[in-house]
């Protein structure tokens, strides 16, 4: 196990947000952060972030930065929770620490936002499957629209997902009418 820890994530973190760049270049650099943590000393995890929700997967937080510039949140995903098709209006950067996270892309086919919350046209995309110690990363502009969760009957997922915002909600889609609205959620604090 490397001496990785939080404290260095969280300090890689604020080096990336003190230098100019944009959401690429920040997310370049903090997929290999987010590979170290998860591949090095996981014992900030404690047992409030693994709290889960009968209702809907669980947003604990982990770490949110006082100018609310980057957050990190633990999610606990039980068997048959899945996101709705959303995207988040900012980069972010997912590790998976427990179980296999699947990830399924959508990409928009009208004339490419020209009046973004409606006459949105959804195409779907490929599925990606993370197992434990992977790392996915996406950036807006032009939004990266996915929805992910859990198809195992049995197990648990427990993920690393860090935003390069306090990530207060996400683009929600509703596929048929094609709109999509800003939904506000909520998190565990640590
Ligand atoms: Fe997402």
């Amino acid at each position: 196990m490397s001496t990785y820890n939080l404290e260095s994530f969280v300090n890689e973190c604020r080096d990336v947000m003190s230098l100019d760049g944009d959401p690429v270049d920040r997310v370049e650099l903090l997929v290999p952060a987010m590979y170290s943590l998860l591949n090095g000393d996981t014992r900030f995890l404690k047992p409030e972030h693994f709290k889960s929700d009968p209702d809907h997967y669980a947003r604990n937080a982990i770490h949110i930065e006082e100018d609310d510039s980057f957050s990190l949140y633990a999610l606990v995903w039980s068997p048959g929770q899945w996101t709705p098709i959303h995207d988040h209006g900012t980069w972010g950067v997912v590790g998976v620490y427990e179980g296999v996270l699947h990830e399924k892309s959508y990409f928009r086919t009208d004339s490419a936002g020209v009046i973004p919350e409606s006459g949105i046209v959804l195409a779907r995309g490929g599925i990606i499957v993370l197992a434990p110690g992977a790392v996915t990363s996406f950036v807006p502009n032009p939004d990266h629209i996915h929805l992910t969760g859990n198809p195992d009957q049995e197990k648990r997922i427990v993920s690393l997902h860090l935003y390069g915002s306090a990530m207060a909600g996400f683009n929600v889609y509703d596929r048929p009418a094609q709109t999509r609205k800003w939904i506000e959620v909520s998190f565990n604090e640590s």
